[in-house]
């Protein structure tokens, strides 16, 4: 539970947008395309009443520090896997 403005809202309530992949042609990489991408991503977020973003990024990729300096950070929250 999340408590803002004397409300209390939970975590399930709040409208977050989740993004399964987000990718750049290696032609176009380190150019500020992704960060541009994401920019315009939040405005348009923002417009339609999401409270955040979440995405999943490998903690060893380079993609993890182009997030932080985007404005992301890590969660409580973590991928879990079970093998079959
Ligand atoms: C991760 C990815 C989406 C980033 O997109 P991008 O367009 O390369 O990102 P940007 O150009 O905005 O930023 C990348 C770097 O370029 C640099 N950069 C930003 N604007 C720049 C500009 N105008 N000129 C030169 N370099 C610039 C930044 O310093 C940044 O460095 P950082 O990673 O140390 O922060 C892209 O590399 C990609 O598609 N990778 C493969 C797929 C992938 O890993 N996706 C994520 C899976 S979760």
């Amino acid at each position: 539970m999340a408590q803002s403005n004397g409300k209390v809202n939970s975590f399930w309530e709040t409208k977050k947008l989740k993004v399964n992949e987000i990718a750049v042609s290696p032609t176009f990489q380190n150019k500020g395309v992704g960060s541009r991408a994401l920019k315009k991503l939040g405005a348009w977020a923002k417009k339609k009443k999401y409270s955040s973003i979440l995405l999943s990024a490998n903690q060893k990729s380079a993609a993890f520090g182009f997030y932080k300096r985007n404005g992301f950070h890590k969660t409580a929250f973590v991928t879990m896997e079970k093998k079959l």
